[in-house]
């Protein structure tokens, strides 16, 4: 259990069991409160209740099991069961993107409208899913709308920041945390759930605390596209990126963190955050072209990625293509938005063999390609014959390679590194084409095919 014990416990509710609900739930149970923690996808409850965790979340299956053991949370798919037991009830659920990049916002709803006709007593509601600014008044005038008891509520914000793969650490070390807030009542409550954190905590109106959720993850965004587009202009000069990234990012005004060039971002934040803040501008009568251009900025890195294959191989066609890493980012088995998917699809489109090794995306990564691609057990078997290897996300065990075993067993000692994580100086010494982003290429062909 968490060092950092609260000083009033709270029964709290956290609606919706995913990456940020059960994070959440399990943190808030650990540092001493009673959590239920609801879905309304049956299955993951009966899961959940049996002790097994439906994602890949570093610490997750541990922090769970010690809290529903020491009996500070527990799991249901009855949001009335969810509703009567929390004060506080956050809500977790997704607000994934429309087809036009608006968030949908409809889990949302749903739920605000449920727990109106559920409430029986006060309730503070607390918005933890990213949502466009004036969502709170919405969720309010719902509430409003469906209450069938006459008992007090408040809405707050309190927008979550922490990383998928350091989720725990994120949760319980945060930078800062975020509170919006319109009473006196709600901010007492929330300072006094998040006080044992030791962080700093900003309150704010609630429409702030949700602009600050979309201009931060807008903002990192924007540092990844600025040094890709540093990047390729290393690539035209000889420059390298990786190089000019620590020189900026030693500045203490700039910082050293998402200034990593490469194939760019991914996930089920950053790219649907960009959107839905470039269409909340849209809406107030803004055209935030800025966040525009770091999306095209973004997109183009992927398509980069096949474009240095081709500027080797010419043509893709029958070739074996091996990709390790699938996942947006390493440890965790989440692909949602993850560039990977742009990049198998062009390759199979023009005609590529696939063969795929991620150490822990692969059953989500067959669940959208099927029988397309070859998944292999590791990465070596993954390299096996293939006449380009691409380095797509940059999990430790892809950092300690035997080259010269690799060397031998590629038809082509071909590397296309979308994450920069090797030696350029290294690979040149072991013979390898070796195409990196923002760097030297060594495009000669004169290591050859495997002797
Ligand atoms: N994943 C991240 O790293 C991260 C970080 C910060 C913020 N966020 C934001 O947090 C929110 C949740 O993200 P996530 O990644 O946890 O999503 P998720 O898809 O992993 O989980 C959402 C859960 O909500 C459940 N749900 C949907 N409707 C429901 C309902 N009516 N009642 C009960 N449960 C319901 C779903 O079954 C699912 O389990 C999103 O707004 C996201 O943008 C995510």
């Amino acid at each position: 259990m968490s060092k950092n014990i609260a000083r009033k416990v709270y029964n709290i509710s956290v609606i919706g069991a995913g990456h940020v609900g059960l994070v959440t739930a399990s943190c808030l149970a650990d540092l001493g409160h009673k959590v239920c923690c609801m879905d309304n996808d049956s299955a993951k409850i009966d899961l959940l209740q049996k002790g097994e965790i439906p994602i890949y979340e570093p610490g997750l299956k541990e922090l769970v099991s010690t809290n529903t053991l020491q009996g500070n949370l527990f799991f249901t798919n009855s949001m009335e069961e969810a509703v009567v037991h929390g004060e506080v009830i956050f809500i977790a659920v997704g607000t994934p993107p429309k087809e036009s990049g608006e968030a949908d916002l409809s889990y949302v709803e749903n739920v605000a409208r449920e727990i109106a006709q559920l409430m029986d007593s006060y309730k503070l509601i607390v918005e933890k899913s990213t949502v466009p600014v004036e969502t709170g008044e919405k969720v309010k005038n719902t509430i409003n709308l469906y209450i069938e008891k006459d008992v007090p509520f408040d809405v707050a914000s309190n927008p979550e920041f922490l990383r998928e793969g350091s989720a725990i650490h994120d949760f319980m070390h945060p930078d800062r945390v975020v509170i919006g807030v319109d009473s006196e009542r709600a901010e007492r409550v929330l300072t006094e759930i998040y006080g044992p954190l030791n962080a700093p905590i900003i309150i704010t109106d609630i429409k702030s605390a949700e602009l600050i959720k979309h201009a931060s993850n807008s903002f990192l965004a924007m540092k990844i596209s600025f040094i890709n587009a540093v990047s390729r202009i290393c690539e035209k000069v000889g420059a390298d990126v990786e190089k000019v990234a620590q020189g900026i990012g030693l500045d203490k005004r700039i910082g050293q963190e998402f200034l990593k060039a490469g194939i760019g971002f991914g996930g089920s934040c950053f790219p649907k955050d960009l959107d839905a803040f470039i269409h909340i501008a849209e809406n107030l009568g803004y055209d935030f072209k800025l966040l525009k251009e770091v999306k095209r900025i973004n997109e183009e890195q992927k398509r980069l990625a096949v474009q240095k294959i081709k500027d080797v191989l010419w043509i893709i066609k029958d070739k074996k293509i091996a990709i390790w890493g699938g996942a947006f980012k390493p440890e965790t088995d989440d692909i949602r938005g993850a560039p990977v998917i742009d990049i198998i699809n062009e390759l199979l489109n023009e005609g590529a063999t696939v063969s795929l090794y991620d150490p822990q995306a692969m059953e989500n990564l067959k669940i959208i390609f099927g029988e397309k691609l070859h998944y292999a057990d590791d990465k070596y078997q993954a390299i096996e014959d293939a006449d380009c290897l691409v380095i797509v996300t940059e999990w430790d065990e892809f950092r300690n390679i035997d080259f010269d075993f690799l060397r031998q067993r590629m038809k082509l000692p071909f590397i296309v590194d979308g994450r920069n994580i090797f030696s350029l100086q290294k690979l040149q010494d072991k013979g390898f084409i070796y195409c990196g982003f923002g760097r030297p290429q060594i495009t000669n062909s004169k290591s050859g095919v495997k002797k």
